[in-house]
């Protein structure tokens, strides 16, 4: 099979040269233009079919969806946009598609729309171009970590621990549903299923993490993380994809430095790399904006967004500086917010959404958060109020990463851990880190869907997951 890529043949494959392409119809004019679409690219390949060469059955297979094998001669294009085309000599159905019954129409589809036919949405040109960023994005990443010396750690999907602490978990067991164990006080017996304990799925991979930072010295973990928050937004899912890097002699400031620059480089390399997928949506975009009021049109698109990113430091404050900004904004004093601002406050998304878009315009690092709204790992500060946090804010998103400086002082995590009620001898391999050998260590969360949301300027998060879990949807 000597197929080439439609990406590569447009790319290069000088005119005169044969070639064979695979893909499927995007649509057929006129018994003569083929547009072929093989998933290399949204640049859909101009096949020409020569009048009378071709017979009435096999044109009549060539149909929205058909799969084809098409072999020709390259050559220089006669109409408009693409330089170069293929003119066909033998063409083979691989695969036939009834047109009437296909979902979808060559015409504009709503996400909506194309949500409930999430399993054929791959083959529009906004998926095309929002998943291959995706896969862009996840690369970068693994080569960001990789030229940097850090380890790729598997933490475990299944768990006995609630990292976060804020019992959002999903229950793992093998014990019956309808009539599960009991101990004599009515509580499920969990001494009978599977591990011989109750086990979730992960939240974060965060506490394996840093038994690997504190041996590694840098480590990082990819993969799916669960949470069974109950919120419908257009930001969380039920099951979503995490990178956590956890640096071992390394302190919040080292650790936001590094996650500004993470983020700046994965964002550079989709840029460099899918720059043709970059300015279809960049154009999707521009038409969505159209619909919208004067006043609440964006006013860099897509591209000098990116670029802005890349090529600026982000604004870094503290929790406290953000809530005097907050407390003295018009948008405050205008009673503009749904949630009351005050210090201690878990900041809503309207806060954080202000301080980065109506504000600053740009990426803001929030560090030193107050303790009691932080999970119990964050390292204390001397202030006694607050902790060593960080969260990181986007415009459009609201939060992307958060983070922190761990609590490497057995005896402040044990005091912590005392006045949470988080039970010391569940976690006695993670304070055995405290135990032997103690280091300032640090590290930090960036949700992966909501970093492919920025990049693409996808506003539901649900468009960026091949197959979004939400509640109540998990089609397949
Ligand atoms: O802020 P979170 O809860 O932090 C942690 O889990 C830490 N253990 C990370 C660490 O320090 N190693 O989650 C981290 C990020 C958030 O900033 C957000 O981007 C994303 O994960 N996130 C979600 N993304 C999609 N859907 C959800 N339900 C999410 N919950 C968190
Ligand atoms: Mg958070």
């Amino acid at each position: 099979n000597n197929r080439i890529k439609v990406k590569a043949l447009l790319a290069g494959e000088p005119a005169g040269q044969q070639a064979t392409v695979m893909g499927w119809v995007r649509t057929f004019r006129n018994n003569q233009f083929v547009a072929l679409n093989d998933g290399s690219t949204n640049n859909n390949l101009q096949v020409v079919l020569e009048l009378g060469k071709f017979d009435d059955t096999l044109l009549k297979r060539i149909t929205t969806s058909a799969a084809l094998k098409v072999t020709g001669t390259v050559v220089a294009s006669q109409g408009k946009g693409q330089k170069l085309e293929l003119k066909a000599d033998t063409i083979e159905i691989l695969g036939d598609s009834d047109a009437e019954k296909y979902p979808l129409q060559p015409k504009k589809h709503s996400l909506e729309f194309l949500r409930e036919k999430a399993h054929l949405r791959f083959r529009t040109n906004t998926f095309g171009s929002v998943f291959r960023i995706r896969h862009s994005l996840a690369f970068a990443i693994h080569k960001f970590f990789n030229e940097k010396g850090f380890v790729y750690l598997h933490t475990p999907i299944i768990t006995a621990s609630d990292a976060e602490g804020a019992g959002e978990m999903f229950r793992v067991s093998t014990l019956p549903f309808d009539n599960p164990p009991r101990r004599e006080d009515g509580t499920i017996d969990f001494s009978e299923d599977f591990f011989g304990r109750a086990t979730n799925l992960t939240v974060s991979g965060q506490l394996e993490g840093e038994l690997g930072a504190t041996a590694f010295g840098e480590i990082y973990t990819f993969g799916p993380t669960f949470r069974a928050e109950n919120s419908n937004t257009a930001r969380h899912l039920a099951e979503f994809w995490m990178i956590e890097p956890e640096m071992a002699f390394c302190d919040l400031e080292d650790n936001a430095n590094l996650a500004e620059e993470f983020i700046q480089y994965i964002i550079r390399y989709a840029m460099e790399h899918n720059a043709d997928d970059l300015e279809f949506l960049r154009q999707r975009l521009l038409e969505e904006e159209k619909a919208k009021p004067q006043t609440e049109r964006s006013e860099l698109d897509l591209i000098q967004k990116l670029e802005f990113v890349v090529n600026n430091q982000f604004e870094r404050i503290t929790y406290t500086e953000a809530i005097d900004i907050l407390l003295q904004s018009n948008h405050y004093k205008k009673k503009k917010f749904q949630y009351d601002v005050s210090w201690g406050i878990d900041m809503q998304s309207e806060h954080e959404r202000y301080l980065v878009e109506k504000h600053f315009k740009k990426p803001v690092i929030v560090t030193n958060y107050p303790k009691d709204i932080k999970a119990f790992y964050m390292r204390q500060n001397e202030d006694g109020k607050t902790v060593a946090a960080m969260d990181i804010l986007a415009p459009g998103i609201g939060e992307i990463v958060g983070g922190s400086q761990r609590e490497e002082r057995l005896e402040r995590l044990e005091q912590r851990m005392t006045e949470m009620n988080i039970p010391h001898e569940e976690l006695w391999w993670y304070l055995d880190t405290r135990r032997f050998g103690t280091v300032p260590h640090a590290g930090f969360g960036l949700g992966f869907e909501r970093i492919v949301q920025f990049v693409t300027g996808m506003s539901n998060i649900r468009d960026v997951i091949a197959f979004p879990r939400t509640p109540k949807s998990a089609e397949f």
